[in-house]
C-alpha cells in the first residue's frame, strides 16, 4: 500500500513538473528516446526477417528472369517453402537446367517455365497461360525480376542497346502485371514484386539507360501502389532496390568503400527478398545505409548531394564495368 502511494506521488510530481519548462523537456526527451528505439528494434527484426510471415505454400509464384543470379536463387528458395514455380527467361538452357534442379530437389511438378521475352506482350501473354494451366492455379505472386545492363555512357551506346534496357527493365513489367492483376484483384488475392535497383533512386555515371529503365521501374511500383490502395485491394506490392550483388551482371562494378557499402552477395540478397516478400514489406532498399542518400537528396540542395556521391565514389563505381562474361 505504501508503495502504492510513493508510485501515484511521483506520477502526481512528473505531470506537475509536466508544465514546467524542465519537465517538458524530460517527457519530450524519453517520448523521443522511446520512439527512436521502438523504431531501431522494428528495423532490425524486418531485416533479419523476423516479423510475422505469410505462408506461400501451394501458391503460384511466377519469377522472370529466373534461370541465373537472384531470380534462380529466390525459385530454389520459394519451392523449398512449398510454393509452385513457374520461371520463364530467355536463357533457354540455364532455364531447363533450373527447373530440372528445382523439380529433382522437391518434387516432380514443382517447377515449370518456358522460353520468354518478356519485353514480348504474346511471348509474355503465352508464357502466363502455359504456366497457369500447368500448374492448374493463377498466379498468386508475381516477380518482375528479368533484367539487362549495357554499363554503357550515354554516346558510345547504341539505339538498340537504349530500347534494350528500357523495354526489359521497365516496359516489360506492364505486360506481365496487365496479365496478372484482373485474376488478383478478382481473387481478393495476390502480390506483385519489382526487382528494381537502388539505380532506381539515384544517377550513376555510365548506366542512364539502365538508371532511366530502374526509375521507371520504382515509379511504375508506386503508382500500382496507388492504385490499388484507392480501391482498397488486398494485392500488395513490394519493390526491391538494392545495391551491386556479386551474380556476375555488375562483374568489375567497384565500391570505393566496401566496408559501408559491401557488395551484396547473391544467397544474402535473394534471402533478404524472400523475407520482404513474406513479410509484404513495400520498398526495401539494401543496405539500409543507402537510405540516407535518398534522405540527403531529398532534403539538401543539389551541390551537397552531388558532392556527397563523388566523395563515396558513387560515381566512379562502374568505371571498370565489365558485366556478365561466360564464366559469371
Ligand atoms: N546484380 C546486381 O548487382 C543488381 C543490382 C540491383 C538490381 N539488380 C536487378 O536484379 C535483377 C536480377 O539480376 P541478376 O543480378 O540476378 O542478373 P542475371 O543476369 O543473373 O539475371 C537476369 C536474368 O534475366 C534474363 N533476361 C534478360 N533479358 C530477358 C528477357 N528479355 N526476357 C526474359 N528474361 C530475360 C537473363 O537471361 C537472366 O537469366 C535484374 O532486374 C537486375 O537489374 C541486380
Amino acid at each position: 500500500m505504501d508503495k502504492l502511494q510513493t508510485y501515484l506521488t511521483k506520477a502526481q510530481d512528473a505531470l506537475k513538473n509536466f508544465y514546467t519548462k524542465k519537465g517538458r523537456k524530460g517527457v519530450v526527451g524519453i517520448a523521443a528516446i522511446s520512439l527512436g528505439l521502438l523504431y531501431l528494434q522494428y528495423q532490425i527484426r524486418k531485416h533479419n526477417g523476423w516479423l510475422q510471415k505469410k505462408s506461400v505454400r501451394d501458391e503460384h509464384i511466377f519469377i522472370t528472369g529466373g534461370a541465373s543470379g537472384i531470380g534462380r536463387n529466390m525459385a530454389l528458395r520459394f519451392a523449398k517453402l512449398g510454393a509452385k514455380i513457374s520461371i520463364v527467361d530467355i536463357n533457354e538452357i540455364a532455364l531447363d537446367k533450373v527447373i530440372k534442379e528445382i523439380n529433382s530437389q522437391f518434387g516432380d511438378k514443382t517447377a515449370t517455365g518456358t522460353v520468354c521475352d518478356v519485353s514480348d506482350p504474346k511471348s509474355v501473354k503465352n508464357a502466363i497461360q502455359l504456366c497457369v494451366n500447368f500448374h492448374m492455379k493463377t498466379i498468386d505472386i508475381l516477380i518482375n525480376n528479368a533484367g539487362v545492363v549495357s554499363g554503357k555512357q550515354i554516346l558510345n551506346n547504341t539505339e538498340e542497346s537504349i530500347c534494350r534496357s528500357i523495354n526489359i527493365n521497365t516496359t516489360a513489367h506492364h505486360w506481365t502485371v496487365r496479365e496478372v492483376l484482373r485474376d488478383m484483384i478478382q481473387n481478393k488475392h495476390g502480390h506483385i514484386v519489382t526487382i528494381a535497383s537502388i539505380a532506381g533512386w539515384v544517377g550513376v555515371r555510365g548506366l542512364a539507360d539502365y538508371c532511366a529503365s530502374k526509375f521507371g521501374a520504382v515509379g511504375f511500383d508506386e503508382s500500382l501502389r496507388f492504385e490499388l490502395r484507392a480501391t482498397k485491394s488486398n494485392v500488395k506490392t513490394t519493390c526491391i532496390c538494392p545495391y551491386f550483388i556479386n551474380t556476375g551482371m555488375f562483374d568489375g562494378a567497384k565500391s570505393k568503400f566496401p566496408l559501408l557499402f559491401p557488395i551484396l552477395s547473391e544467397n544474402y540478397a535473394s534471402q533478404r527478398i524472400v523475407n520482404a516478400v513474406l513479410q509484404e514489406e513495400t520498398v526495401v532498399i539494401m543496405p539500409i545505409i543507402l537510405n540516407f542518400a535518398i534522405m540527403v537528396k531529398a532534403i539538401f540542395p543539389t551541390s551537397i548531394y552531388d558532392n556527397m556521391m563523388e566523395f563515396f565514389g558513387v560515381s566512379e563505381s562502374m568505371d571498370h564495368f565489365k558485366g556478365r562474361t561466360q564464366s559469371s
